[in-house]
Protein backbone atom coordinates (compact mmCIF):
# COMPACT_ATOMS: atom_id res chain seq x y z
CA UNK A 1 0.00 0.00 0.00
CA UNK A 2 1.43 3.44 -1.10
CA UNK A 3 2.03 5.39 1.77
CA UNK A 4 0.83 9.18 1.38
CA UNK A 5 3.71 11.52 1.93
CA UNK A 6 2.83 14.30 3.93
CA UNK A 7 4.42 17.17 2.93
CA UNK A 8 5.62 19.76 5.74
CA UNK A 9 5.09 23.12 4.67
CA UNK A 10 7.19 25.92 6.17
CA UNK A 11 4.79 28.43 8.18
CA UNK A 12 6.53 31.41 9.29
CA UNK A 13 4.87 32.74 12.62
CA UNK A 14 3.69 36.32 11.77
CA UNK A 15 5.88 37.86 13.99
CA UNK A 16 8.79 36.79 12.57
CA UNK A 17 7.49 37.36 9.12
CA UNK A 18 6.86 40.78 9.72
CA UNK A 19 10.46 41.27 10.70
CA UNK A 20 11.68 39.76 8.05
CA UNK A 21 9.71 42.20 5.71
CA UNK A 22 10.55 45.36 7.62
CA UNK A 23 14.39 44.05 7.81
CA UNK A 24 14.34 43.70 3.78
CA UNK A 25 12.75 46.96 3.55
CA UNK A 26 15.41 48.76 5.68
CA UNK A 27 18.19 47.51 3.75
CA UNK A 28 16.49 48.22 0.10
CA UNK A 29 15.80 51.66 1.40
CA UNK A 30 19.66 52.02 3.38
CA UNK A 31 21.36 50.81 -0.66
CA UNK A 32 18.95 53.22 -1.91
CA UNK A 33 19.99 56.29 0.68
CA UNK A 34 23.78 55.11 0.31
CA UNK A 35 23.90 55.26 -3.60
CA UNK A 36 22.10 58.66 -3.31
CA UNK A 37 24.35 60.26 -0.87
CA UNK A 38 27.32 59.24 -3.22
CA UNK A 39 25.69 60.49 -6.05
CA UNK A 40 25.48 64.03 -4.35
CA UNK A 41 28.91 64.00 -2.81
CA UNK A 42 30.14 62.77 -6.89
CA UNK A 43 28.15 65.59 -8.29
CA UNK A 44 29.21 67.81 -5.72
CA UNK A 45 32.74 66.99 -6.27
CA UNK A 46 32.17 67.68 -9.65
CA UNK A 47 30.85 70.73 -9.68
CA UNK A 48 34.40 71.72 -8.45
CA UNK A 49 36.31 70.54 -11.46
CA UNK A 50 37.52 72.75 -14.42
CA UNK A 51 35.24 70.56 -16.74
CA UNK A 52 32.12 71.42 -14.80
CA UNK A 53 33.30 74.87 -14.54
CA UNK A 54 34.32 75.63 -18.22
CA UNK A 55 31.49 73.51 -19.54
CA UNK A 56 29.14 75.80 -17.12
CA UNK A 57 31.01 79.20 -19.15
CA UNK A 58 29.74 77.18 -22.15
CA UNK A 59 32.28 75.32 -23.98
CA UNK A 60 31.79 71.94 -25.52
CA UNK A 61 33.02 68.77 -23.42
CA UNK A 62 35.50 68.20 -25.88
CA UNK A 63 37.19 71.87 -25.99
CA UNK A 64 37.42 71.74 -22.32
CA UNK A 65 38.68 68.80 -21.74
CA UNK A 66 41.51 69.94 -24.54
CA UNK A 67 41.79 73.02 -22.63
CA UNK A 68 42.51 71.06 -19.41
CA UNK A 69 44.94 68.65 -20.84
CA UNK A 70 46.83 71.54 -22.26
CA UNK A 71 46.65 74.26 -19.95
CA UNK A 72 48.46 75.05 -16.64
CA UNK A 73 46.02 76.06 -13.94
CA UNK A 74 46.90 79.92 -14.08
CA UNK A 75 45.61 79.98 -17.74
CA UNK A 76 42.40 77.60 -17.21
CA UNK A 77 41.61 80.24 -14.38
CA UNK A 78 42.16 83.22 -16.80
CA UNK A 79 39.93 81.40 -19.08
CA UNK A 80 37.01 81.06 -16.18
CA UNK A 81 37.50 84.62 -15.10
CA UNK A 82 36.38 85.69 -18.57
CA UNK A 83 33.40 85.23 -20.71
CA UNK A 84 32.68 82.38 -22.81
CA UNK A 85 34.91 83.47 -26.01
CA UNK A 86 36.13 80.57 -28.98
CA UNK A 87 39.46 82.23 -29.31
CA UNK A 88 40.67 80.67 -26.21
CA UNK A 89 39.88 77.24 -27.67
CA UNK A 90 40.85 78.11 -31.14
CA UNK A 91 44.70 78.98 -30.10
CA UNK A 92 44.82 76.63 -27.38
CA UNK A 93 44.21 73.52 -30.39
CA UNK A 94 46.37 74.87 -32.48
CA UNK A 95 49.24 72.10 -33.79
CA UNK A 96 52.27 74.54 -32.70
CA UNK A 97 50.62 76.07 -29.45
CA UNK A 98 52.93 76.94 -27.19
CA UNK A 99 51.86 77.66 -23.49
CA UNK A 100 54.46 80.17 -23.09
CA UNK A 101 53.00 82.54 -25.67
CA UNK A 102 49.78 81.91 -24.45
CA UNK A 103 49.03 85.50 -23.96
CA UNK A 104 50.79 87.23 -26.72
CA UNK A 105 48.54 84.80 -29.61
CA UNK A 106 45.14 86.35 -27.46
CA UNK A 107 46.80 89.56 -27.76
CA UNK A 108 47.99 89.45 -31.10
CA UNK A 109 44.84 87.93 -32.61
CA UNK A 110 42.31 90.39 -31.18
CA UNK A 111 44.24 93.42 -32.95
CA UNK A 112 44.79 91.25 -36.04
CA UNK A 113 41.04 89.64 -36.31
CA UNK A 114 41.65 88.78 -40.15
CA UNK A 115 44.97 87.07 -39.09
CA UNK A 116 44.20 82.75 -39.11
CA UNK A 117 45.06 81.08 -36.01
CA UNK A 118 47.51 78.84 -37.72
CA UNK A 119 49.14 82.96 -38.62
CA UNK A 120 49.09 84.13 -35.04
CA UNK A 121 50.39 81.07 -33.45
CA UNK A 122 54.08 81.23 -36.26
CA UNK A 123 53.96 84.40 -36.00
CA UNK A 124 54.55 84.74 -32.04
CA UNK A 125 56.34 82.10 -31.99
CA UNK A 126 59.13 83.57 -33.80
CA UNK A 127 59.21 86.60 -32.31
CA UNK A 128 57.55 88.31 -35.55
CA UNK A 129 54.20 89.82 -33.40
CA UNK A 130 57.30 92.11 -32.18
CA UNK A 131 58.23 93.37 -35.68
CA UNK A 132 60.94 93.09 -37.12
CA UNK A 133 64.49 93.80 -35.32
CA UNK A 134 62.34 95.12 -32.58
CA UNK A 135 63.40 92.33 -30.34
CA UNK A 136 66.95 90.83 -30.61
CA UNK A 137 68.31 87.90 -29.02
CA UNK A 138 71.70 86.12 -29.01
CA UNK A 139 71.80 82.94 -31.01
CA UNK A 140 72.75 80.26 -29.31
CA UNK A 141 75.75 78.64 -31.33
CA UNK A 142 75.37 75.34 -29.45
CA UNK A 143 72.49 75.09 -31.33
CA UNK A 144 75.49 73.19 -33.87
CA UNK A 145 73.30 72.63 -38.11
CA UNK A 146 70.06 73.77 -35.89
CA UNK A 147 71.56 77.36 -35.06
CA UNK A 148 69.16 79.78 -36.11
CA UNK A 149 69.86 83.37 -37.26
CA UNK A 150 67.13 85.37 -38.54
CA UNK A 151 65.48 89.22 -37.62
CA UNK A 152 65.46 87.85 -34.24
CA UNK A 153 68.43 86.20 -33.87
CA UNK A 154 71.51 87.78 -34.21
CA UNK A 155 75.90 86.42 -34.14
CA UNK A 156 78.04 87.89 -32.66
CA UNK A 157 80.15 90.09 -35.03
CA UNK A 158 83.40 87.96 -34.60
CA UNK A 159 81.41 84.80 -35.12
CA UNK A 160 83.20 82.36 -37.66
CA UNK A 161 82.90 79.16 -38.01
CA UNK A 162 86.20 76.78 -38.37
CA UNK A 163 85.55 74.08 -40.81
CA UNK A 164 84.67 76.74 -43.95
CA UNK A 165 86.42 75.26 -46.90
CA UNK A 166 86.70 76.81 -49.98
CA UNK A 167 84.35 75.36 -52.48
CA UNK A 168 85.68 74.12 -55.62
CA UNK A 169 85.67 76.51 -59.02
CA UNK A 170 83.75 73.37 -61.04
CA UNK A 171 80.34 74.32 -59.10
CA UNK A 172 80.63 77.67 -57.37
CA UNK A 173 81.88 80.92 -58.51
CA UNK A 174 85.13 82.53 -56.95
CA UNK A 175 85.78 83.13 -53.35
CA UNK A 176 83.15 80.87 -52.32
CA UNK A 177 83.30 79.09 -48.98
CA UNK A 178 81.17 76.83 -46.42
CA UNK A 179 80.99 74.22 -43.61
CA UNK A 180 82.46 71.36 -44.70
CA UNK A 181 79.48 69.29 -44.93
CA UNK A 182 77.22 71.86 -47.09
CA UNK A 183 80.22 71.47 -49.48
CA UNK A 184 79.95 67.72 -48.91
CA UNK A 185 76.06 67.28 -49.57
CA UNK A 186 75.95 70.13 -51.85
CA UNK A 187 77.78 68.75 -54.34
CA UNK A 188 75.97 65.14 -53.51
CA UNK A 189 72.96 66.44 -54.27
CA UNK A 190 74.37 68.37 -57.59
CA UNK A 191 75.62 65.01 -59.01
CA UNK A 192 72.06 63.71 -58.52
CA UNK A 193 70.34 66.55 -60.12
CA UNK A 194 72.95 66.24 -62.75
CA UNK A 195 72.23 62.70 -63.64
CA UNK A 196 68.77 63.09 -63.51
CA UNK A 197 68.53 66.38 -65.50
CA UNK A 198 71.39 66.89 -67.22
CA UNK A 199 71.59 70.78 -65.63
CA UNK A 200 74.19 72.20 -63.19
CA UNK A 201 74.13 73.73 -59.72
CA UNK A 202 76.09 76.72 -58.98
CA UNK A 203 76.96 78.40 -55.77
CA UNK A 204 76.78 81.89 -56.06
CA UNK A 205 76.94 82.62 -52.73
CA UNK A 206 78.25 81.14 -49.30
CA UNK A 207 80.20 82.48 -46.13
CA UNK A 208 80.10 86.11 -45.69
CA UNK A 209 81.48 87.38 -42.45
CA UNK A 210 79.32 90.70 -40.72
CA UNK A 211 81.25 92.78 -42.85
CA UNK A 212 80.82 91.12 -46.29
CA UNK A 213 77.03 91.40 -44.51
CA UNK A 214 77.36 95.18 -44.19
CA UNK A 215 78.69 95.92 -47.37
CA UNK A 216 75.99 93.99 -49.11
CA UNK A 217 73.37 95.21 -46.94
CA UNK A 218 74.82 99.21 -47.54
CA UNK A 219 74.75 98.44 -51.37
CA UNK A 220 70.62 97.26 -51.39
CA UNK A 221 69.81 100.18 -48.78
CA UNK A 222 70.99 102.35 -51.70
CA UNK A 223 67.94 101.60 -53.58
CA UNK A 224 65.66 102.07 -50.08
CA UNK A 225 65.56 100.82 -46.78
CA UNK A 226 62.26 98.49 -47.77
CA UNK A 227 64.14 96.94 -50.39
CA UNK A 228 66.81 96.09 -47.94
CA UNK A 229 65.22 94.66 -45.89
CA UNK A 230 63.19 92.51 -47.83
CA UNK A 231 66.27 90.57 -49.53
CA UNK A 232 69.50 91.30 -47.64
CA UNK A 233 69.74 90.59 -43.86
CA UNK A 234 71.32 93.57 -41.52
CA UNK A 235 74.89 92.74 -40.52
CA UNK A 236 74.75 89.83 -37.58
CA UNK A 237 71.62 88.89 -38.54
CA UNK A 238 72.45 86.95 -41.94
CA UNK A 239 72.30 83.11 -41.91
CA UNK A 240 75.30 83.67 -44.32
CA UNK A 241 77.64 84.04 -41.47
CA UNK A 242 76.99 80.69 -40.36
CA UNK A 243 78.38 79.12 -43.17
CA UNK A 244 75.50 76.86 -43.13
CA UNK A 245 73.87 78.97 -46.28
CA UNK A 246 74.66 79.10 -50.01
CA UNK A 247 72.97 80.65 -52.69
CA UNK A 248 71.76 78.68 -55.70
CA UNK A 249 70.96 79.16 -59.02
CA UNK A 250 72.16 76.68 -62.29
CA UNK A 251 74.09 77.44 -65.31
CA UNK A 252 71.38 76.93 -67.76
CA UNK A 253 69.30 79.09 -65.62
CA UNK A 254 71.86 81.83 -64.07
CA UNK A 255 69.80 84.67 -63.01
CA UNK A 256 67.86 84.52 -60.05
CA UNK A 257 63.84 84.95 -62.18
CA UNK A 258 65.64 82.32 -65.08
CA UNK A 259 65.97 79.87 -62.15
CA UNK A 260 62.71 80.98 -59.96
CA UNK A 261 61.19 79.52 -63.09
CA UNK A 262 63.32 76.62 -64.02
CA UNK A 263 62.44 72.45 -63.42
CA UNK A 264 65.69 72.81 -61.43
CA UNK A 265 63.94 74.85 -58.68
CA UNK A 266 61.68 72.67 -58.83
CA UNK A 267 63.19 69.70 -58.18
CA UNK A 268 65.36 71.26 -55.64
CA UNK A 269 62.28 72.34 -53.83
CA UNK A 270 60.87 68.60 -53.60
CA UNK A 271 64.59 66.82 -52.97
CA UNK A 272 66.52 69.59 -51.12
CA UNK A 273 65.29 67.80 -48.04
CA UNK A 274 67.46 64.65 -48.80
CA UNK A 275 70.46 66.02 -48.37
CA UNK A 276 69.54 68.36 -45.30
CA UNK A 277 68.87 71.48 -46.88
CA UNK A 278 65.40 73.68 -46.83
CA UNK A 279 64.30 76.53 -49.25
CA UNK A 280 64.49 79.00 -46.43
CA UNK A 281 62.38 81.90 -47.86
CA UNK A 282 59.54 80.38 -49.48
CA UNK A 283 56.80 82.03 -51.62
CA UNK A 284 53.88 82.56 -48.46
CA UNK A 285 55.47 82.95 -45.86
CA UNK A 286 57.28 86.42 -45.58
CA UNK A 287 55.01 87.20 -42.51
CA UNK A 288 56.82 84.52 -41.07
CA UNK A 289 60.63 85.03 -42.63
CA UNK A 290 60.74 88.74 -42.64
CA UNK A 291 62.18 88.54 -45.79
CA UNK A 292 60.32 88.41 -49.51
CA UNK A 293 60.72 85.08 -51.23
CA UNK A 294 64.15 83.85 -52.52
CA UNK A 295 64.36 81.29 -54.76
CA UNK A 296 68.27 80.67 -54.38
CA UNK A 297 68.98 80.60 -50.61
CA UNK A 298 69.37 77.17 -49.25
CA UNK A 299 70.17 76.59 -45.74
CA UNK A 300 71.93 73.25 -44.46
CA UNK A 301 69.84 71.95 -41.05
CA UNK A 302 71.08 68.17 -41.33
CA UNK A 303 68.66 65.43 -42.84
CA UNK A 304 65.86 64.82 -39.96
CA UNK A 305 64.85 68.50 -39.48
CA UNK A 306 64.81 69.71 -43.36
CA UNK A 307 62.67 65.97 -43.68
CA UNK A 308 60.62 67.48 -40.94
CA UNK A 309 60.43 71.10 -42.37
CA UNK A 310 59.60 69.76 -45.54
CA UNK A 311 57.07 67.20 -44.64
CA UNK A 312 54.85 70.01 -42.22
CA UNK A 313 55.50 72.41 -44.38
CA UNK A 314 56.94 75.01 -42.17
CA UNK A 315 59.45 77.49 -42.18
CA UNK A 316 63.23 76.82 -40.54
CA UNK A 317 61.94 79.91 -38.20
CA UNK A 318 58.88 77.98 -36.84
CA UNK A 319 60.83 74.34 -36.68
CA UNK A 320 63.43 75.86 -34.27
CA UNK A 321 60.35 78.30 -32.32
CA UNK A 322 58.88 74.84 -31.79
CA UNK A 323 61.06 71.64 -31.42
CA UNK A 324 63.91 73.50 -30.68
CA UNK A 325 63.43 76.78 -28.69
CA UNK A 326 60.01 75.83 -27.10
N1 LIG B 1 69.44 87.24 -48.37
C1 LIG B 1 69.48 86.78 -47.03
C2 LIG B 1 68.25 87.13 -46.32
C3 LIG B 1 70.68 87.32 -46.29
O1 LIG B 1 71.13 88.41 -46.63
O2 LIG B 1 71.14 86.68 -45.38
ZN1 LIG C 1 71.33 83.85 -49.37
Amino acid sequence: MARKKRKKRLRLKPKVARFLIYFIFFIIMGIYTINESRKIIADFKYRETYEYKITEKGYKLEEAKKLIEILPDEKLNYILDNEYNEMYYNIVSQKYYLNKNFEKYIQYKEYHEDTSYEDVIAIVNVHANAGWYNESYETNINDGFLIIVNKFYHLDKSYERTDLQNINLAYAYANNSAAEIVIKKFKQMRDDIEEEMNVHLMVNSSYRSYEDQEEIYNEFKKVSLKYADSYAARPGYSEHQTGLAIDITSLEHPTANEFKESEEYKWLKENCHKYGFVLRYPEGKEHITGYSTESWHFRYVGEEAATQIYKENITFDEYYAYYIEK
